[in-house]
Parts: C-alpha cells; structure tokens; sequence
C-alpha cells in the first residue's frame, strides 16, 4: 500500500544540510541551516544552560507527564521576556508550551482553520522555507505578496501595506518579529504601529513569530513590535522558540501566546490548543522549558544567559562589518541587516558553483547564515564571491 505514496520534496534546508556533511574537504564553509556557531564553528551548550541542568539534575523529582498546558512558570516567564510588562493585557492572553517554535505554528494553523474555513493567512514573500508547506499541510489557503526589494535590500513597505488594506476581515497576517528570515531586514517602530493600524481597521488577525529575539538589536529592541501590538489589538497570535537564544535547538523548546477579546474567551482558546495538542504530539517535551524557566527564575543564571547572549550578537553584528568590508560597497546593506541571515545576490548557477567548486554552502535562495563563518572564512568567501 505504502507504494502508492507521492515522493516528497526534500526541505530545502535540511537538504543543504545533508550536502554539507557528505562533503569531506576541510576548508568547507556551512552558511546552511540558522544554527549560531562560535569563530571555532561550534554550537556549544550555553554556561546558563548547563547550569540550569546541574539544578534540574539535583533537583527534578518526577518525569511524570507535565500535562497538555505545560508548565505555567515557563509560559510566564518567557511571556514576561518576550513582550516585557503587558501585565494590563494577561487576563486575555492565553498560552500552552510548544515543542519548539514549529510546534507552536503547527497549533496556530489549526486554531485558524478551526476559527474559521474563510480565513486566508497573508505571507510577505520570501519568507521562512516551512512557513508555507506547515500551513498549507492545515489546508489554509495562503494568499502571498511582496515583502522585500531585492534591488534596494530592504521592506517594501508599500507593498505590505497594500497587502493588508486588500485583505478581508478575520484574514491573518503572518508577521516576523525581529531577524526576519530569510532576509535581515525588519520592520522600524513606525511600521509596526501602521501594521497596527491597519489590522485594526480590517479585522486581521497578526501572527508574528518571534524564533531570534536578542540575535537582533537587544532583548527590549528586539520585542518593541510585538509589545506595540499586543498592547493595541483585540486578536493576535504569537509563536516563539527558545531554540536560537537559548541554544536549545534539539530539545524543541517553545510556546504559542494567543490574545483574545475577554478571559472566557482566552480560556476558550486554551482549551482549544490543549485538544489540537492531544490529538498530535499529547503532551510537550519537558526539558528544554525546565531549563529555560530555572534561568529566567533567577537572577544570577538570567545574568549569565544574557551575556551570552549579547556575545553571540555581538559576534553576528562584528561579522556582518567585517564581511560587508571585504565586499565592498554593494554589500553595505549587511551591516544594516539584523540577526541570523541575509539573501546575497546570487544566480542558481553561482551558488551551485560555490557548493562543488569551493565547498561553500548555503540555501537555494542564496541566503547566508553569518554565524556560519569563522573569522578565517571571510577573506576567502569574499574573494570567491568577488571573482563570480
Ligand atoms: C533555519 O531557518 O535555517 C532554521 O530555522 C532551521 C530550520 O528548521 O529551518
């Protein structure tokens, strides 16, 4: 029977993946899959973390099943890191722990064909690689526009906003917090306030997903989106994943928040994600959130973590200087990028040419993971390019 099944588009992603670990040269350069990696090409395992472990080793008593919520200390305490103080809003904001932040998007999309068959969900292209093969897997009908110009390297506002004012009520539009991928550029304040406005004036519903705060700007820079809408909408959804900034990424790590009109309806919706829950994956791993919620519940080990942090930004930021540099002036809009990822100008032709001729790696769509070099790299990298 199992014969009869389609053959499957492998992810572009994970394909890169596999490309890379089969390749046996030494000098090989992984700009693939938004994994941080430090200048020796390592993920290691966070200071704060493997401390929060020690903890949880001396400390966790039960494996027992932590129920279809999750656990509520880790849902407030990355609630309170993710948006800051919105304590005005929390009586309708609802939220059950994820199995990372597909887990969380995965339950968002059910929400939104449980609420209602009409509704559309509005992508700004390009965006995420599974972004659209996980809502469409729901059967919700994506509707997509342009989000970045790639001949100016940055939003196209205008476009967005045209997007959304021909939008129908109760549509959602799918918005990324901070470090957006694939492209480094994100929206400024002001454009967060006029998405604000419009989806007040059509009825949408926003869906950020929020996977690099801290890769960005800062904690507080990278949620000032996010909080100016939670604090002036009626409706919105959240997905975050703990996988990039706490380094979690195996121990699939994350929470979906959803903001309703009033509390019966907040408890409405939890019940809702706990059944969508059920019927999958049944109760969320544990670990990861544990760990997450021992530094976050102590001031020391926060302390900790968020130099960490600002170390891995902080080399990001460096590497976008030093590689915007090197290429020369076409290539300052790196420095103005954000986070994880920018998309370098390249023909499909090229960037196969720098997998088999150079051993260099990145996604189809030439987008490059900056922490995937090591300060050894660049040189090299940039001549390469520079010679296409
Ligand atoms: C990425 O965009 O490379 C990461 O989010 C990893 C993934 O799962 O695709």
């Amino acid at each position: 029977m199992f014969e009869q099944l389609a053959s499957t588009k492998p992810d572009a992603i994970m394909a890169v993946m596999a490309q890379y670990k089969a390749d046996p040269r030494d000098n090989k350069i992984d700009l693939g899959p938004g994994v941080y990696r430090d200048d020796a090409g390592n993920t290691p395992v966070m200071e704060a973390v493997k401390s929060a472990e020690q903890i949880l080793h001396t400390t966790q008593d039960s494996k027992a099943y932590i129920g279809l919520v999750g656990d509520k200390l880790f849902l407030d305490h990355l609630r309170d890191l993710a948006f800051g103080d919105i304590s005005s809003e929390h009586h309708r904001l609802t939220s059950i722990q994820t199995p990372g932040g597909c887990g969380a998007l995965g339950l968002a999309a059910q929400l939104i064909r449980y609420t209602s068959q009409a509704s559309k969900i509005l992508f700004g292209l390009p965006t995420w690689a599974n972004h659209g093969p996980l809502f469409q897997a729901a059967g919700i009908e994506i509707e997509s526009h342009q989000f970045y110009d790639a001949d100016l390297k940055k939003v196209d506002f205008e476009s967005v906003v045209n997007a959304l004012l021909a939008a129908n009520a109760g549509d959602v539009a799918l918005l990324h917090a901070c470090c957006h991928n694939p492209t480094g550029s994100d929206f400024t304040l002001e454009q967060w306030q006029e998405i604000t406005a419009i989806c007040n004036k059509k009825g949408l519903i926003p869906l950020v997903d929020m996977a690099y705060q801290g890769f960005g700007d800062g904690i507080e820079e990278d949620r000032q989106g996010i909080r100016h809408i939670l604090q002036n909408v009626e409706e919105a959804i959240v997905t975050v994943s703990c996988s990039k900034n706490f380094g979690l990424y195996r121990e699939r790590t994350g929470a979906i928040f959803v903001l309703t009109k009033d509390q019966s309806t907040a408890k409405l919706v939890q019940d809702n994600l706990c059944s969508f829950a059920r019927h999958s994956y049944s109760m969320p791993p544990d670990h990861g959130a544990a760990i997450v919620a021992t530094i976050l519940g102590d001031k020391k080990l926060k302390g900790i973590w968020l130099a960490e942090l600002n170390v891995m930004r902080e080399r990001i930021i460096n590497t976008r200087q030093t590689l915007a540099a090197e290429l020369g002036a076409d290539f300052k809009f790196l420095q103005q990028q954000r986070g994880l990822f920018s998309l370098l100008p390249l023909s499909q032709a090229q960037i196969k040419e720098l997998n088999s001729t150079h051993g260099i790696y990145m996604s189809p769509d030439g987008r490059i993971n900056l922490a995937g070099f090591k300060h050894t790299d660049i040189k090299r990298f940039a001549k390469v390019i520079n010679s296409l």
